[in-house]
């Protein structure tokens, strides 16, 4: 951990503050870049102690350079863990233990739309980001966000659940037919939906105090679509897609809005918040609607089951 208490600088002009977070652990994945690093910015802006979670050390450590810079005496962490490799994910869980008691874990990280990819676990790419590894990550942390006393989980999904025509049910590591990347993204973003729900529920029948929640962003510029097209974190296409995003989306600050109201307002369980805009693209943070197939309880149920074989943890 880095960093003495002192005085924060003001949230910034384009940035409402938020409520303090003094005294609260929040980790947040995909702490290195977009969304994951405005969320975990502002957190730290608001006096959390910010658990910096992502694959890469060295962006982590960029990351924990320029926070500190803006936030000087900002109470930062690191977690190094590669949710597309569920070993991994197991060993950052160990390593998280020393953190304590966590207020806050915002499953943000993920991948949109890449190439057809199997992961070590034999699983595809997109799910077991943006879907498996969360799933799992948050099953190994439970006990730490139920020692928090009101622990609370935001899964970060997408307005592209709505194109979703079908839950992810099939055998994750089964033989699958043609690959449609943007289907398949979309269906993991309809996850992020039923899992936060199905999470939800399980955690009040087994009286376990955590609430879980979700947000999505709307359409804001990272390196989300270049990242998925070209699987490289810079390039000349990577450039020219990020400055397309610059051009035509929302600041990745804007769309961090809706991730820190799950994040930090008084809000029950099974709240969804995005942008209050056209189409939800853009604009303040509000409480949004969630597909009605978000909201069927059998898929939700059916996908959670799917997930602990997937993962190899039953819980809660
Ligand atoms: N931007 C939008 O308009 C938009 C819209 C709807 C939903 N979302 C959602 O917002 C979330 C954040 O995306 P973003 O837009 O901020 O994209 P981003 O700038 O590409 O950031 C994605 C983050 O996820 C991390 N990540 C990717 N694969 C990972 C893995 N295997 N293990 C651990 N971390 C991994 C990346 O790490 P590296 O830095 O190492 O690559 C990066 O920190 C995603 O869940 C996305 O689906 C975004």
């Amino acid at each position: 951990m880095s960093g003495s208490r002192q005085a924060r600088p003001p949230a910034p002009a384009n940035r409402p503050p938020l409520p303090s977070q003094d005294g609260r652990t929040c980790v947040v994945t995909g702490s290195t870049s977009g969304l994951g690093r405005e969320t975990a910015l502002a957190l730290a802006q608001a006096g959390a102690h910010v658990v910096l979670a992502a694959r890469s050390e060295e962006k982590i450590e960029q990351t924990r350079t320029a926070i500190t810079r803006q936030v000087p005496g900002a109470r930062l962490d690191s977690l190094v863990a590669d949710l597309a490799d569920l070993a991994s994910v197991r060993h950052a869980a160990g390593r998280a233990a020393r953190l304590g008691a966590i207020d806050v874990l915002v499953n943000n990280a993920g991948v949109m739309a890449t190439p057809r990819t199997r992961t070590v676990d034999g699983l595809d790419l997109q799910m077991a980001t943006n879907h498996f590894g969360p799933f799992l990550l948050t099953g190994l942390l439970l006990p730490q966000l139920v020692a928090s006393g009101r622990g609370r989980v935001v899964n970060v999904s997408s307005a592209m659940h709505h194109l979703a025509r079908s839950a992810p049910l099939g055998d994750p590591r089964g033989a699958h037919g043609r690959y449609r990347r943007w289907p398949v993204y979309a269906q993991t973003k309809l996850a992020n939906l039923l899992m936060m729900f199905e999470l939800d529920r399980r955690c009040r029948e087994a009286g376990l105090p955590v609430e879980a929640l979700a947000a999505h962003p709307g359409y804001a510029a990272t390196h989300l679509l270049s990242y998925g097209q070209t699987m490289r974190a810079s390039g000349p296409l990577s450039s020219i897609l990020d400055a397309t995003a610059r051009a035509t989306a929302q600041s990745a600050t804007a769309g961090a809005l809706p991730i820190l109201m799950a994040a930090t307002a008084d809000l029950p369980g099974g709240t969804f918040c995005g942008p209050d805009g056209f189409q939800e693209l853009r604009g303040g943070p509000t409480v949004v609607r969630p597909s009605r197939l978000a909201r069927d309880s059998s898929a939700q149920r059916a996908l959670w089951e799917l997930s602990e074989r997937t993962v190899g943890l039953a819980w809660p």
